[in-house]
């Protein structure tokens, strides 16, 4: 057998990612709270109930898990309906314990990386027209100036927003998302919201904390057109430039570009010290007349595709490598935020680790900036709309009992973070199965 073995920079981040609502548990004051009320919202109408109970105080063993087996950083967020449950109200227990969960990282060794907005909104804010009135990005500022203030002496990386490309197609163009609306210019609306939210979210932590590294996390999709088709290559260029484009050329150049129109907004110029890539597949897209209010795109996977076990997810490592070239135009640093599949039995993620770990390698190979590696998840969790029919954890959750279940990714992905790198042994052991793919004869 070959004997090879890949290695990263010495000080690369290993980690895993999760987010406050996906977690903690009974967020009664959040957006999502209300939509999983609703029937049909949610696959099975499942609900986040007690999510991993982490406000409880399990995310001290989950943590503990993440430690034992070698990770040296870890992503979370903090849940801004918690920390303000009414517009004039902060709760200074909520912003303590989100202290005390810091201070837990710190004393087992890993790095934090904090993000301020997961996909979910007090509900008073909803109330008042969420992230499609101008006045939230001020809203947002105030709330990320108190965690800042309180958070800043444990947090070296904050990402102002999670996939705000996710949350507005979701919410505003596909409406499976709350406020479940399929309107393109509430859409536009809330992407230059979004905009003006991170730029006042970056210059406030700068403020509090000069030394801080504020950045996006964008989930990157290689949309390939289906056919050679002039329509086919337009949808799929249009897709591109809005989806992957929009919030990190706005973020570098203070420049929102739609289809027909741009919008100037100086103060985001030069607002991101990193861009957080979150990468799951690639697409085709073909032009579909009937999917107007999606930019006429419809998607699907590869025929033959390597696909997890729901068919959410094609395991497409080269386009994990494309999604780091397509970074490298934004010139700063690049973290990984989220990467992983869904798959209660645990057969295809161990090979999906494994061939994305290698092609991560052969970025850094080339010298790209790349810092580290988040994956998602650290422990089965509340699946947005899919509710607990999507697993993504390297460890598995009984979520009537609370028990947490170790698959064996769990031991591939703590080999990889304590050697720094991959061996054709762990991918002999883990996944013989990708073993050619990988480091060929
Ligand atoms: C991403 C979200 C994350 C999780 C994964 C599977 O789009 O950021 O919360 O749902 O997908």
């Amino acid at each position: 057998m070959n004997q090879a073995f890949v290695r990263f920079p010495r000080g690369f981040l290993w980690g895993t990612a999760t987010a406050a609502y996906q977690v903690e548990g009974n967020n009664t004051n959040s957006s999502w709270w209300q939509w999983e009320q609703q029937p049909g919202r949610i696959l099975n109408d499942d609900k986040s109930g007690l999510a991993c109970d982490w406000w409880n105080g399990r995310w001290k063993e989950d943590l503990d898990r993440a430690a034992e087996t070698s990770q040296n950083a870890h992503r979370l967020s903090v849940e801004w309906s918690r920390v303000q449950p009414e517009p004039d109200r902060w709760d200074e227990l909520a912003i303590e314990r989100y202290r005390s969960i810091m201070r837990g990282l710190r004393e087992r060794g890993l790095m934090a990386m904090v993000t301020l907005h997961h996909f979910s909104n007090p509900i008073w804010l909803e109330e008042q027209g969420g992230w499609e009135n101008p006045e939230t990005p001020l809203k947002f500022a105030a709330f990320v100036r108190k965690i800042g203030e309180a958070l800043k002496e444990y947090v070296s990386y904050w990402v102002t927003i999670n996939e705000p490309n996710v949350f507005t197609y979701t919410g505003y163009l596909e409406g499976k998302f709350p406020p479940g609306k399929k309107d393109f210019n509430a859409a536009m609306h809330v992407m230059e919201n979004m905009v003006r939210g991170h730029a006042l979210a970056y210059h406030a932590l700068h403020e509090i904390q000069p030394e801080a590294r504020v950045g996006l996390s964008i989930h990157y999709r290689s949309f390939k057109p289906a056919s050679s088709s002039p329509l086919d290559r337009f949808v799929a260029r249009i897709q591109s430039a809005i989806f992957n484009d929009l919030f990190p050329r706005a973020a570098k150049d203070g420049k929102i570009r739609f289809l027909y129109r741009s919008i100037n907004v100086p103060e985001a110029a030069h607002t991101q010290d990193f861009l957080g890539v979150n990468y799951y597949s690639r697409d085709l897209v073909s032009f579909d007349i009937t999917r107007a209010p999606a930019l006429f795109g419809r998607l699907r996977y590869p025929e033959n595709a390597d696909l997890s076990e729901n068919g959410f997810i094609a395991n497409e490592p080269e386009g994990f490598f494309e999604s780091l070239k397509w970074g490298l135009q934004y010139e700063v640093p690049m973290l990984v935020t989220e990467n992983g599949v869904e798959d209660l039995e645990d057969k295809m993620r161990p090979r999906y680790i494994a061939q994305h770990i290698h092609q991560l390698w052969r970025a850094v190979n080339f010298n790209w900036p790349i810092k580290g590696y988040f994956h998602w998840s650290l422990v089965d969790n509340f699946e947005w709309e899919r509710g607990w029919t999507m697993r993504f954890g390297l460890w598995g959750l009984n979520v009537d009992t609370q028990e947490r279940i170790r698959r064996k990714s769990v031991d591939l992905f703590a080999d990889i973070c304590k050697e720094n790198g991959l061996s054709s042994e762990m991918v002999q052991k883990y996944c013989p199965e990708v073993l050619q793919n990988i480091f060929p004869d």
